[in-house]
């Protein structure tokens, strides 16, 4: 008989089409909260999981689900995995990177500009009706073009980010990553090594895409935005967390860096009060990844990985320890 499935989240209907000649499959496409407890119960007897990054998979789900032999995330973020309780149970986890980097550097950039170019407040001013003439000064931000661009994470998202500024805008490129690029990939994204701090001073726009860990947490909050430049911005489209968002926020209601782009939060879908009345930001629902065709390239790779993975094949994209495959 075929393996049963929990699909956690709504998804698309051709996603569940496809899972369902492979597996016997549960989906939550009524898309409902659940809670730790709901979740489960929908668990119990299901070999494999679709996840979508909000769901937890800890010590207490896997105690809870001896059956679980695979959770494949529709995400490349899978800070949602206790990696090390997932590799002592003997359960996979498989991520979904690679399909959605172009289109996520694409949003890097476009809240980066939106960000320098104080587009969203621009707008909420002319909605408002409050456009009642010219004047020089209105909106005026920062450029992008020929600016200093610094990057902290380069991994294939940053790289994607530093070439658009690199190639596209003229800009000069500093990055910071736990180990440096290869000089053959430095020279592709023009882009130079730096240290973080260098690179905090430096910059005019600054953009975050380093992946959520302990080490990662807070890798801005008050003393690093007291490094940058009053007049630079900062973007956030790695992970909640990896921003310190009351410290950013009083820092920019206090102006101590120009704007910020936000894409993730922490405790989101929650947002930091504060962030809401600061008009110097722009905040937007996580969406970097949000097109419909790497969405839907997202969820085919997220079901390739149970599909190859219980036919024997090995997962894709495993982001644990990799045990035995399915028999
Ligand atoms: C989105 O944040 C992802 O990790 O894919
Ligand atoms: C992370 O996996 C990235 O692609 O930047």
């Amino acid at each position: 008989s075929k393996p049963k499935i929990l699909v956690a989240r709504a998804i698309f209907p051709e996603t569940i089409e496809r899972l369902s000649q492979h597996f016997e499959v549960e989906s939550n496409q009524a898309d409902e909260s659940w809670s730790k407890e709901q979740l489960i119960a929908k668990l119990q007897g299901k070999q494999g999981a679709f996840t979508t990054g909000s769901e937890r998979i800890d010590t207490a789900v896997l105690d809870a689900c001896p059956d679980l032999k695979i959770c494949a995330n529709m995400a490349v973020g899978y800070n949602n995995f206790d990696v090390d309780a997932m590799a002592a149970h003997g359960v996979l986890g498989t991520n979904a990177p690679d399909v959605l980097t172009e289109t996520t550097a694409d949003f890097g950039f476009a809240l980066l500009m939106a960000t320098a170019r104080r587009i969203t407040e621009s707008e909420h001013f002319l909605r408002a009706g409050k456009w009642q003439k010219w004047s020089f000064d209105m909106f005026a931000g920062s450029d992008i073009h020929g600016s200093t661009l610094g990057i902290i994470g380069m991994g294939r998202i940053g790289q994607g980010i530093a070439k658009r500024g690199a190639h596209g805008f003229g800009m000069k490129v500093v990055y910071h990553n736990r180990s440096r690029l290869d000089a053959a990939l430095e020279a592709e994204c023009k882009a130079s090594y730096v240290s973080k701090e260098e690179l905090l001073k430096t910059a005019d726009h600054v953009v975050l895409v380093v992946p959520y860990s302990p080490a990662s947490h807070h890798t801005i909050g008050a003393a690093e935005i007291a490094l940058m430049k009053p007049t630079a911005t900062l973007v956030n489209i790695a992970r909640g967390g990896i921003v310190d968002d009351a410290a950013l926020a009083v820092a920019l209601r206090e102006k101590r860096i120009a704007a910020a782009g936000l894409d993730v939060f922490e405790g989101e879908p929650k947002v930091h009060p504060d962030l809401l009345t600061v008009p110097n930001v722009v905040l937007t629902p996580h969406i970097a990844s949000a097109t419909v065709p790497t969405r839907r390239a997202m969820a085919d790779l997220a079901a390739d990985n149970l599909i190859a993975w219980f036919g024997g094949k090995g997962a894709l994209t495993p982001v644990t320890p990799v045990p035995p495959a399915a028999s």
